[in-house]
């Protein structure tokens, strides 16, 4: 296309590179992803079809108390800051269904019930679409992390995403399909709120090794193993930077990945969202 252009207009060959420049960026499908977590709301532009960020991540504090209202603002500011105006997606540590928060666990309770998308989206002027936070993991796993085959289709089969952070969140994925809002954190094991026992923070909380903290995890694993005989789990969440501390330690039947994409997997994960919403 360039070299047509060029034949049929001679250009000074600065203005040939500039073009070419232009080109390449315009040709990636870009979207735009926001991970809300306790502590920070990070934000980046997203390659579609690669799932690199071809943007800064921007990362600003979660405003406290995390009100809505005090989150918008926060998310006006990381929308200017990338000078976006397309649609955007947003992985949240809550149950969204169709973009209404159904629960709280981790967040301030003012969010129950709230109509995030609307919300969002009457703040900002842009097409907001929020979805849970290991939904939006999983889905950013199954297609350009361990749970992606060679030719980039998903793995077929049950596979389930597991994020072990403040919470423990769930992503379930049947034949790459996902069932959102599995909430599989909130199992109760042993008269116990599983996460309340097996997350990331319980470790940190009750001063536990990483081969104490994975006899949790194993038993929290091989509960989810006998309700739903999976077909693979993918470990998400920040332990997943460090396998080598904890995956040697877990003993169970089911095939076990630590997840590739971890700082990234929620924002890349409300980027794609958004686009199968599109199309
Ligand atoms: C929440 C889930 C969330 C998980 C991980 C849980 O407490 O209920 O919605 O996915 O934490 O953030």
């Amino acid at each position: 296309m360039i070299a047509d252009r060029t034949t049929k207009s001679p250009a000074p060959s600065a203005t040939v590179d500039a073009i070419a420049r232009f080109e390449t960026v315009s040709d990636i499908r870009r979207g735009f992803g926001i991970d809300i977590g306790g502590s920070g709301m990070k934000a980046a532009i997203v390659d579609l079809d690669t799932g690199d960020l071809v943007s800064e991540r921007l990362r600003i504090d979660t405003p406290q108390p995390a009100t809505p209202e005090a989150m918008g603002k926060v998310l006006c500011e990381l929308v200017t800051g990338h000078e976006w105006t397309g649609p955007l997606g947003v992985a949240f540590p809550a149950v969204v269904r169709h973009g209404v928060v159904g629960s709280a666990a981790n967040i301030d309770k003012s969010w129950l019930d709230i109509d995030a998308d609307a919300l969002f989206t009457g703040v900002s002027g842009l097409d907001v679409h929020m979805l849970n936070d290991a939904d939006a993991a999983g889905i950013a796993e199954m297609r350009f992390g361990v749970g992606a085959l060679p030719d980039g289709s998903p793995r077929p089969g049950v596979v389930m995403m597991i994020t072990f952070g403040t919470g423990i969140g769930s992503g379930l994925f049947i034949d790459g399909v996902l069932v959102p809002n599995t909430e599989l954190g909130h199992l109760e094991l042993d008269g116990h709120d599983a996460e309340k026992k097996a997350s990331a923070k319980a470790r940190d909380r009750d001063e536990l090794s990483w081969k104490e903290w994975a006899v949790r995890a194993e038993r929290y694993l091989r509960h989810v193993e006998a309700l739903f005989s999976p077909d693979l789990f993918i470990i998400g969440g920040g332990i997943s930077k460090k396998p080598d501390k904890w995956l040697p330690h877990i003993e169970i039947d089911t095939e076990i990945l630590p997840a590739e994409m971890a700082n990234n997997s929620g924002i890349v994960g409300a980027a794609l969202a958004v686009e199968h919403l599109l199309v």
